[in-house]
């Protein structure tokens, strides 16, 4: 399988979005319909893929004309609930199952990273839950710290995750 890493941009948009679904879509039988549907409607939103895009760095795997995986760095400055405005965090990794388990999502998040400390950021923080086994393996092995429980979210247990980079 020939697969090539490289940044993401606006004009794989709507490959991401398809993406951002078939990645996802694992978590329906683990959700409620009704926290499945509110997960669908914003897997579904392009706003969530073109917020995404304006404001962090994209990172995305294809094979041939397909993306297969991404994952995107939000530089420190953006300021969320959670997220405090001095650190960058990650969000919306995701690989298409078909292609699961071939390092694709820990390279993934590795060019984030790699990312977060040429521009200088000290900090890399994340969420993830209780839900998301592959993803919190892949963050606990590259060395990310479980620093607290957050709200919950999609009726499931969220924690704040940092590395400092
Ligand atoms: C999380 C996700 C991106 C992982 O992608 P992936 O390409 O299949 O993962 P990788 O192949 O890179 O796995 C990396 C490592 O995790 C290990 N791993 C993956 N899932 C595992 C599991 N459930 N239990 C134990 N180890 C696991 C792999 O063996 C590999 O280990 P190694 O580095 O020691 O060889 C993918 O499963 C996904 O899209 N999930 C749905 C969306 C999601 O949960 N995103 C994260 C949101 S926070």
């Amino acid at each position: 399988m020939a697969i090539n890493f490289r940044s993401g941009t606006s004009q794989d948009k709507d490959k991401l979005q398809q993406l951002g679904l078939s990645s996802y879509t694992q978590f329906k039988t683990v959700l409620t319909e009704e926290n499945w549907n509110k997960m669908y409607g914003f897997l579904t939103a392009e706003s969530s893929y073109t917020d995404l895009l304006d404001r962090s760095k994209c990172f995305v795997c294809e094979s041939g004309d397909d993306l297969i995986g991404m994952a995107y760095l939000v530089p420190s400055g953006n300021p969320t609930e959670i997220f405090q405005g001095d650190w960058s965090y990650i969000r919306m990794v995701g690989v298409d199952p078909a292609f699961s388990g071939n390092g694709i999502g820990k390279k993934l998040v590795q060019m984030c990273l790699s990312h977060a400390k040429e521009t200088n950021e000290k900090v890399v923080a994340l969420h993830t839950s209780e839900f998301m086994n592959s993803a919190r393996y892949i963050y606990e092995n590259l060395g990310f710290s479980q620093i607290r429980e957050l709200e919950q979210l999609f009726g499931k247990k969220y924690w704040l995750y940092l590395l400092n980079v």
